[in-house]
């Protein structure tokens, strides 16, 4: 459709027609049994009408499906206008990749680019539109479930993913092969107060700016069509009704002309915030803020109309955001194409097929973090012998994650599985040990999900069973973590540590005194202060999807080398967090200060640095770092310097090693980060050999929000550091020599 024929279409439609493409609706609303419809239908508050007419549905799924539903409303709407089909594709469609924040630890944005690639296909081929991915939100605080979502703690890196991401997923918007990415949660959503999950967020408008929305911004500047806007307030004012946040930074700005959506029921909660006195107070307050979408709520479709009767303001407004949302309808190919790339057959030809799986198996060995490795106990050799395969993840399918709605959980392998791929079945020893978690915590704290979970466990006889197997193994393979369940949406913890029961067992086997290899799942960066003790070598798998354990299985025989880094600092305990690489400079620093101790920035009864720092992974290989090398030592903004340094493999096996760049601003008209990561380059080296890494460093890299709040360089000092992650650097010192306004 030509664009001028967009806009006599949306001349057409009445005010109701209008109203009704800003309305999405879950797909239990699509189903045929009318008695799945009334009930939600009536929780809702929403006309039968407004159903049938609504302009977008969220997830559903399956290619026939799609097609059906595209057709009856095709057949029943006026204007024969075509529904946009949006879900959740978080780390997969059917075949699952690590968790996002285990992409992050890859630190290999060209991977995860070809792993949304797989993603979208598999996606568009099933007749999907749109995906709520990426989740660009910069996270700082563990405690918070969705930081599993998110790729990290810094905001380059982020930006660099967030790019990977929607090029992957939208690539050149071939019909059958890519689907809109739909960037969330607009913003700041990951700076929740206390980590607990819809709370208020509140900071300066200067973090904001710098450190927060970054992300968002890349992933529009990669072409991005769609974002969501976020649950939580930003200077007061929540997401969804602010102004200043969707119109004045979102269009204004940084010219995004794409569509705007709202978080799930994130309308109606203006009422709960209380910025609103009620629906229509609420509806009036986000199409004002330029949200177009309304998802899940019937706060448009019972209030738009008397509102844009009531006042022309609006009523111009209503038709901006239609138009939004059938230009997208349109630059999809749905008014030609209305199927788009549904197709059943191509379904079944496309989803998790065998070249999917190989890459979902590659991304997650590259997600792996190897943690400690005492004694070079990894890898296990051939002449390894028994190994006592124990612990709750040692035989579960449920290795994907919160968000892996259309998983197929049954043909992920499990570690036991995967184990006996390789190992002689006469010499694997596998026992559960325990229970995933308590059983009262499960019943309390999951609600609904608890059904799906089978509290049976004799755990006596486990733990028994697991004891004597230890004894008889040479290595014991502990496979532990969090239940799935307590990351992801509503899985805010305050407490970062593993469940008591696994802690028992772990204990417990300790006490047996053999060489213990720990492989823990989480969807966070734990407190693992205790088990950092107990086993002599730990890997940190995160939810490592579909192929995950064999990538594991891979790792611990030596077949692949581990090269993940932490792209979350990894707390020493709850108490210090938010703890972060890039913190402030503080007046009273913990080392360098005039003070005595007692008065520096510190705890009393905890170490300032974390467990382990963000970039932090090791190798099978063993690197050295030598002469750091600036090709000069005054940057202009013409000029650039070459900052260089050497990686020698003095190990063993060949590795992936990831050299990170990071500067400092040592003067500023604002207090700066101790560090910033400005550049990283993964490197493969053979044993015995060195190469040379080299970064170009330019005075844009130098930019920041002065005191001014204009986004632009000063002169003076910086520190550059290169190394092996945040902690471990080479340092060497230039000078900007003119400042360059931007
Ligand atoms: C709420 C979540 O915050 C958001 O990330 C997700 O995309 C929507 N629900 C839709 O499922």
């Amino acid at each position: 459709m030509k664009n001028n024929e967009v806009h006599n279409l949306l001349n057409k439609l009445s005010v109701k027609d209008k109203i009704y493409q800003l309305i999405q609706l879950s797909g239990q609303f699509y189903q045929q049994d009318d008695e799945l419809v009334t009930g939600p239908q009536q929780k809702l508050g929403i006309a039968a009408e407004a159903i049938k007419n609504a302009g977008s549905v969220l997830n559903i799924r399956g290619a026939q499906e799609l097609i059906n539903l595209q057709k009856r409303n095709l057949e029943n709407s006026e204007h024969a206008i075509p529904m946009l089909f949006m879900a959740d594709i978080i780390n997969g469609y059917e075949t699952i990749f690590p968790i996002p924040l285990g992409l992050g630890a890859t630190w290999n944005p060209g991977l995860v680019k070809e792993a949304a690639a797989v993603s979208a296909h598999e996606a568009a081929v099933s007749g999907m539109h749109i995906t709520f991915s990426p989740m660009v939100d910069l996270v700082r605080d563990p405690r918070w479930g969705r930081v599993m979502e998110s790729t990290g703690e810094d905001s380059f890196l982020n930006s660099v993913f967030a790019q990977a991401f929607v090029e992957g997923y939208q690539g050149d918007m071939n019909p059958d092969k890519n689907i809109v990415a739909c960037v969330k949660h607009f913003a700041g959503y990951g700076a929740p107060e206390g980590g607990r999950e819809y709370n208020t967020v509140d900071m300066s408008e200067r973090t904001f700016r710098e450190y927060y929305l970054p992300a968002y911004k890349a992933a529009l500047d990669a072409g991005a069509k769609m974002m969501m806007t976020s649950f939580n307030t930003v200077d007061g004012i929540p997401a969804t009704a602010n102004e200043w946040l969707n119109r004045s930074v979102l269009r204004d700005e940084w010219k995004f002309d794409g569509l705007l959506i709202s978080d799930y029921a994130a309308v109606k909660e203006l009422v709960d915030h209380g910025v609103a006195q009620d629906d229509k107070e609420a509806a009036a307050l986000a199409l004002k803020a330029g949200v177009d979408i309304d998802m899940m709520t019937s706060v448009y479709a019972n209030n738009l109309e008397s509102l844009v009767a009531e006042d022309e303001e609006l009523s111009a407004l209503l038709d901006e955001a239609v138009l939004r949302v059938l230009k997208l309808k349109n630059e999809l190919g749905l008014f030609e194409s209305p199927f788009r790339g549904a197709d059943a057959e191509a379904e079944k030809r496309v989803v998790f097929s065998d070249e999917h799986r190989a890459l979902a198996k590659q991304v997650a060995q590259e997600s792996l973090v190897l943690l400690k490795n005492q004694n070079e106990l990894l890898p296990l050799g051939d002449s390894v012998g028994k190994i006592a395969l124990i612990g709750p993840y040692a035989d579960t399918k449920s290795l994907s994650g919160m968000w892996s709605f259309s998983n197929r959980k049954e043909e992920t392998t499990t570690l036991k599985e995967a184990f006996l791929e390789v190992f002689p079945e006469d010499e694997l020893f596998v026992s559960l040990g325990c229970p995933m978690i308590e059983a009262d915590f499960l019943k309390d704290s999951f609600g609904s999900y608890h059904a799906a979970e089978s509290t049976q466990f004799d755990e006596e006889k486990e733990l028994v069973e697991a004891l004597a197997y230890a004894k008889e193994a040479n290595v014991v393979v502990m496979a532990v973590g969090e239940h799935y369940l307590q990351s992801g949406e509503g899985g805010s913890r305050a407490k970062l540590t593993l469940p008591e029961v696994q802690q028992k067992l772990i204990q417990a086997i300790k006490e047996l005194g053999k060489p213990i290899v720990g492989v823990v799942f989480s969807g966070r960066p734990l407190d693992l202060r205790i088990e950092l003790q107990q086993f002599d070598a730990l890997i940190e798998a995160w939810y490592p999807g579909t192929e995950g354990a064999r990538a594991i299985v891979d790792t611990l025989t030596g077949k692949v080398n581990p090269s993940g880094r932490l792209s979350m600092s990894f707390p020493y305990e709850v108490g210090q967090v938010p703890v972060h690489y890039n913190e402030f400079s503080t007046g009273r620093p913990y080392e360098g200060s005039g003070h005595s101790k007692r008065f520096t920035s510190r705890y009393i009864d905890a170490p300032n640095k974390p467990l382990f720092p963000f970039g932090y992974g090791l190798s099978y290989a063993d690197f050295e770092y030598s002469d750091l090398q600036l090709s000069g030592t005054k940057l202009t903004a013409e000029s650039s310097i070459t900052v260089s340094i050497t990686v020698k493999n003095v190990g063993k096996y060949t590795g992936k090693e990831t050299v990170q760049l990071y500067i400092r601003d040592l003067v500023g008209s604002v207090v700066r980060p101790v560090k910033e990561l400005k550049g990283f380059k993964q490197v493969s080296i053979m044993p015995g050999e060195a190469t040379t890494v080299s970064f170009e460093l330019s005075e844009e890299m130098l930019r920041f929000h002065r005191a001014d709040m204009l986004y632009a360089s000063e002169m003076g000092e910086f520190q550059v550091m290169v190394g092996r992650n945040s902690e471990d650097l080479l340092t060497g010192s230039f000078t900007l020599a003119a400042k360059v306004e931007s």
